[in-house]
Order: C-alpha cells, then sequence, then structure tokens
C-alpha cells in the first residue's frame, strides 16, 4: 500500500471547499504520456492554478499501472524543484481515477497511491449506483481519499460504457445520493459529453464566420441541483470546447475530422460561477497535440526523431491550458 500522502499529492477536499468559496473551477486534465504531464504541470505551475491529473482505466492499461504510481510522483517532485528555481509558490496535485467503473478498480488506484476516485455507476440503477458508491466512499474514506460519483448519464464514448444519448440528472435525486453514498463530490449531466463531436450539426445554428454554436446547457438543471445541495462540490464531465483552430489545422495536414463541436468556453466559464469546481478536460489536449505533430510532419516529412514532433505538441499543450486556467476556469492564481 503506497499512500499519496508519501507520494507528496494532495486529496480533492480543500481544493473544492477554496473552488465553491471562489467561484472557480480547478481544472482536471487526462494525461497518458509523459509530454502530456510535463505540459500540464509546467501551466499549472506558471499559472499557479491547482490542478487534479486525470488518469482513465484506458491511460492506466496504456501506461502501465506501476510507472503511473511513479508519474504521479514524478510530477510532484518536478513541480516542487521547477518552483525553486522559477521562485514559485508550490502548487497542490491530486492524482485522480477518472471513470472508475468497479470497486476493485478503484481500491487498486487507492493502493498504488492515488489521492482521489471516480466511481461511475451512473449506468447502474439509482439503487445499484448508491450500493456501489457507498462501498467506494467506505473504503476510501479509510485513507482520505476523495471520491466523486456520478448522477445522469453523459453522451459519448469513453473506456466502459458508451451511451448514445445522454439523461440528464434529475434534481430530486441528489439529496438521497450524496446522503446515502457520503461522496465528496458530484458529477452531473446537464449536456456537456465526451469527445469531440458533442452535438449533431442539425441540433445547432452558424455563425457569421460558420462555425457551429451547440444549443446551451441546462443551467435550469445545475440551479434546481444547487438549491437542493447548497455549495456541495460538482463536477462537469466532457467539457472540451473543441476548438475550431485545432480542428482547421487537422484537416489542412491530413485530418478528416467532420462536424466536430464542443462547448463553448463562455458557457463553461459561466458554469465555474457556481458550485462547479472540477471541471473535466481530455479532447481539447488530444486535439491540440494531434494538430501540432500532424503540422510538424506534413512541414518536416524527413523528420524521425520522436523529440522533434512530441516537442511542438507539448508547447501546444501548455498554450492550451494557460489559456484554460486563466480564461475559461478562472483557477490561475488560486493555488
Ligand atoms: O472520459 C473520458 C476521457 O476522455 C478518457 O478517455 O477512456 O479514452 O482514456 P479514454
Ligand atoms: P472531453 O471529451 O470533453 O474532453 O471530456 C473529458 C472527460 O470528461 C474526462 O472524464
Ligand atoms: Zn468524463
Amino acid at each position: 500500500m503506497t499512500s499519496y500522502k508519501d507520494l507528496g499529492l494532495s486529496n480533492t477536499r480543500e481544493m473544492f471547499a477554496k473552488a465553491v468559496d471562489g467561484k472557480f473551477a480547478v481544472p482536471a486534465y487526462n494525461f497518458n504520456n509523459m509530454e502530456q504531464i510535463q505540459a500540464i504541470i509546467t501551466a499549472c505551475l506558471e499559472t499557479q492554478s491547482p490542478v487534479i491529473l486525470q488518469v482513465s482505466s484506458g491511460a492506466r492499461k496504456y501506461a502501465d499501472q506501476t510507472l503511473l504510481k511513479y508519474m504521479g510522483q514524478g510530477a510532484v517532485e518536478m513541480m516542487k524543484r521547477m518552483a525553486a528555481e522559477k521562485g514559485l509558490k508550490e502548487i497542490p496535485i491530486a492524482l485522480h481515477l477518472d471513470h472508475g467503473d468497479t470497486f476493485e478498480l478503484c481500491k487498486s488506484c487507492i493502493e498504488s497511491g492515488f489521492s482521489s476516485v471516480m466511481i461511475d455507476g451512473s449506468h447502474h440503477s439509482f439503487e445499484d449506483n448508491i450500493a456501489l458508491t457507498k462501498k467506494v466512499v467506505e473504503y476510501a474514506h479509510k485513507f482520505d481519499v476523495t471520491v466523486e460519483g456520478e448522477l445522469g448519464v453523459l453522451a459519448g464514448i469513453e473506456d466502459a460504457v458508451v451511451a448514445e444519448h445522454s439523461t440528464y440528472t434529475q434534481p430530486e435525486e441528489v439529496v438521497e445520493f450524496v446522503g446515502k453514498t457520503g461522496v465528496d463530490s458530484l458529477a452531473i449531466s446537464i449536456g456537456t459529453s465526451h469527445g469531440a463531436n458533442k452535438f449533431k450539426p442539425q441540433q445547432c445554428t452558424k455563425n457569421k464566420e460558420g462555425v457551429y454554436i451547440p444549443p446551451a446547457l441546462r443551467f435550469d438543471i445545475l440551479e434546481q441541483i444547487e438549491k437542493k445541495i447548497p455549495g456541495f462540490p460538482i463536477v462537469l464531465h466532457g467539457s472540451s470546447s473543441v476548438p475550431v483552430d485545432a480542428v482547421k489545422i487537422i484537416n489542412e495536414n491530413g485530418g478528416a475530422l467532420k462536424d466536430s463541436i464542443g462547448i463553448p468556453e463562455e458557457q463553461i466559464r459561466k458554469a465555474t460561477q457556481s458550485a462547479v469546481c472540477k471541471v473535466n478536460i481530455d479532447s481539447d489536449g488530444r486535439l491540440w497535440m494531434t494538430a501540432a505533430i500532424r503540422k510538424h510532419f506534413k512541414d518536416n516529412p524527413a523528420e524521425f526523431d520522436p523529440r522533434k514532433y512530441l516537442g511542438p505538441a507539448r508547447d501546444a499543450l501548455i498554450k492550451m491550458y494557460k489559456h484554460k486556467n486563466e480564461n475559461v476556469l478562472g483557477s490561475a492564481g488560486k493555488a
């Protein structure tokens, strides 16, 4: 058993209390490899933002669970060294399991040093979701690991689950769910979804530049939830904006992305003014990384040193994460 405390990581309790109070959201960025983790830590340290490093079960398989533990620890040590070098204050870092689907997976992550886990029982019945989430909470809290649960289903593809349609969170269920499970935060469904095709073109209007404008998030549902559980930490998954600039670079350099539509950043910014205190972003990182690599290959067809194309990809990620912290989530300066 490795405790996250020995790795220098933080759980999310204090991060969320500050974020709810200060009306900002802590970024939760997914990573699968070294360049992504370097970019996240660099951007969050330089903007002085707390951060949640997210690992999906797919990432855990891809990067190897043992190596991941050391990447979490390495992230903390790299942050401390960089902070000393640059004369910056150290930032809190949580290592979080994203979309855990079984008790065993959550337990394994807790034992290998994760400071926070999500148990996503949203595809089960309400009763089974409560039972599974409660079991994870009881285990996690013994080690002061925080737990995120989910009510309502997001459309899109995740590792373990594929949902064609979203089901909005029912505000009348949240009090019972939070009370019976003891979760520390709650992921809700109010119109966001996973991946780069969050809406169909026919659901959207177009602006003067021909950019799709999707329907607004269901802020009315968020408001009703907040009335039921005032100040309780709320999480938004599927919050990438799917930037048209990144999609354009990808498609101009050999890619074939079609009808890519995300959540406009103003909508996420508006959500941070509520008890939404954690915002999950993965796809935007994937898009900017792919855009930088595709462009590099098109411009430098003879290149074969991975550092030459992963370096620009890492730079593009740093720029994007800083932008999110400073201009979308409001987490810059809140470490
Ligand atoms: O919620 C989904 C995240 O984007 C993780 O995606 O399961 O393909 O690693 P993944
Ligand atoms: P995006 O696909 O919108 O980046 O959402 C990521 C996410 O919710 C990870 O849990
Ligand atoms: Zn998610």
